[in-house]
């Protein structure tokens, strides 16, 4: 048996996490959300949510992929398997497959239209209005056409993206497979030692620039207070919390198995206490620094707070494809800004992407033996035709992220969590995360591992069970449902591919 990949080093690895964490979800999601909810209060639940749930998930994920690692299994179906003696377990471990390659499937396409437009800003080929008085929605109107132009996404069933937006998604998968192709030190750690401080250094720029915007309609420091200024009233509001959950679960890449996956390919000693808060803080930099200081304090500078928040109400497209363009169209050097403004989404995108596609590819490669050009060619080769669903079918993109990237990242984190700290054990899953660390993590964090995580976990997982999915299940159109029945095939894929390689150890054994 070939010996597993390895890191090369230490901070490759932790700028590899990085790297995984940090994407669209910082710079995107995180200001869309915590605009639309509440702004400055959406913050005690986030920061509530990191402490309970996310830092020691991060810690348990950490440990569950270095254990699976040192054993041949970098995904969970196997690794469920040695934690928890349960026919079962594998099955379970199925969502470890199922969650990161639904989400690439779409997260892929996305990433593609952050390389156009880096593009298309810098060759001045994005629409350039001079900034007028009066209604931002007006004023908006020709970026929004050209955004609904490029993506082909209109008020039909069925979209027509441009060509130009195709020729970059194709551009962008043969990215991403060149680089899983390399592997993980020659090809995902190279990418990261180098997009990572880049993506920082960009954003701090870009960041400066947000920040000394002023305008007749306000500043950035006005947005800044708008997302920062608590309003207490909203705290009881459950949908505050569970966005604010959902975020953390999102962000740091977490119930995807991703983490897990990376995480794979530690030495059996190999510290991950110490490395994984390293990761998980980089990644709340670019989130809350970073990611909170461009988009909506941008806005707010240049349409004023309360349109702001309608621009970041109708969601993340609108605020980066369109608001930000409106804006560098109408400052100096706006072109460069763009493009610094678009790259960046991009590596933050690129990073993620070549993670949250490994599991499947270290799926094929540690339990079917495929050699790793194989594994990345038919991993991608199936993506890239999933991938059609979310370009071509209205509403197939949000019903995905829905499903996987929101619904089933936290049911997965409840798994894990469980299996490790309930059916494997207790004592042995903390003195697994210990071991090697260079920090010692207090005692009550095993506390908090063994019932708090757990147990928040669940009331979010009740919470959307019974008040959220039937709400969302009465109101769907016919391309819904065609999106869920290609996400339970992809289930149904999974599970067999479980099944058989299941069949195929006993057989051996025997
Ligand atoms: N964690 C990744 C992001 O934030 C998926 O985009």
């Amino acid at each position: 048996m070939a010996a597993r990949e390895r890191w090369a080093s230490r901070i490759g690895l932790i700028l590899a996490m990085a790297g995984n964490a940090v994407g669209l979800g910082n710079f995107l999601r995180f200001p869309t959300q915590a605009a639309q909810n509440g702004g400055g209060v959406f913050m005690i639940p986030y920061m509530i949510s990191l402490i309970l749930i996310a830092i020691p998930l991060m810690w348990v994920e950490w440990a569950i992929g270095r254990y699976g690692g040192v054993r041949g299994h970098g995904t969970t179906p196997a690794i469920f398997r040695l934690l928890w003696h349960h026919p079962l377990a594998k099955y379970v471990g199925v969502l470890g497959l199922f969650v990161p390659f639904v989400v690439s499937c779409y997260y892929v396409y996305i990433e593609s239209w952050t390389l156009g437009y880096a593009v298309m800003s810098l060759l001045g080929m994005l629409p350039k209005i001079p900034a007028t008085a009066g209604d931002p929605e007006a004023y908006l109107a020709p970026y929004r056409d050209f955004l609904a132009h490029y993506t082909g996404m209109g008020e039909g069933d069925i979209f027509r993206p441009s060509p130009i937006a195709y020729a970059f998604f194709l551009i962008t998968m043969v990215m991403n497979i060149y680089i899983l192709i390399k592997g993980i030190s020659g090809g995902i750690e190279k990418l990261a030692k180098v997009a990572m401080p880049l993506l920082f250094f960009l954003a701090v720029i870009l960041m400066v620039r947000v920040i000394t915007l002023e305008t007749p309609n306000g500043s950035a420091v006005q947005g800044l207070n708008f997302l920062w200024e608590p309003k207490w009233s909203e705290l009881a509001n459950p949908k505050v919390w569970l966005a604010a959950a959902g975020q953390v679960f999102f962000t740091l890449s977490l119930g995807f198995g991703a983490i897990i996956t990376y995480a794979s390919y530690l030495k059996r000693n190999d510290d991950l206490t110490l490395s994984a808060l390293t990761a998980s803080s980089l990644n709340e930099l670019a989130e809350v620094v970073l990611g909170g200081s461009i988009a909506i304090p941008a806005a707010a500078a240049f349409f004023g707070v309360a349109a702001a928040q309608t621009i970041a109400a109708s969601g993340a497209f609108n605020l980066a494809f369109v608001s930000l363009p409106a804006i560098f169209a109408n400052i100096p050097l706006g072109q460069v800004f763009g493009f610094i403004w678009f790259i960046l989404l991009f590596f933050a995108g690129l990073t993620s992407s070549v993670a949250i596609t490994q599991p499947v590819i270290a799926f094929l490669e540690d339990e079917f033996r495929l050699d790793r050009r194989l594994a990345v060619l038919i991993t991608m080769f199936v993506l890239f035709g999933i991938a059609h669903v979310p370009i071509f079918l209205a509403g197939a993109l949000d019903e995905m992220d829905f499903w996987a990237g929101t619904f089933f990242v936290v049911v997965f984190a409840l798994c894990e969590v469980l299996i490790f700290f309930w059916a494997f054990s207790p004592s042995a899953a903390w003195a697994e995360i210990n071991r090697g660390g260079f920090i010692k993590l207090p005692r009550i964090f095993f506390y908090i591992m063994r019932y708090v995580t757990p147990a928040f976990l669940a009331l979010i997982t009740a919470w959307w069970l019974f008040k959220v999915l039937p709400g969302y299940l009465a109101e769907s159109r016919w391309t819904a449902w065609v999106a869920r029945e290609v996400l339970v095939s992809i289930m149904a894929l999974f599970c067999f591919l479980v099944y058989y390689q299941d069949r195929r150890r006993r057989r051996r054994k025997k």
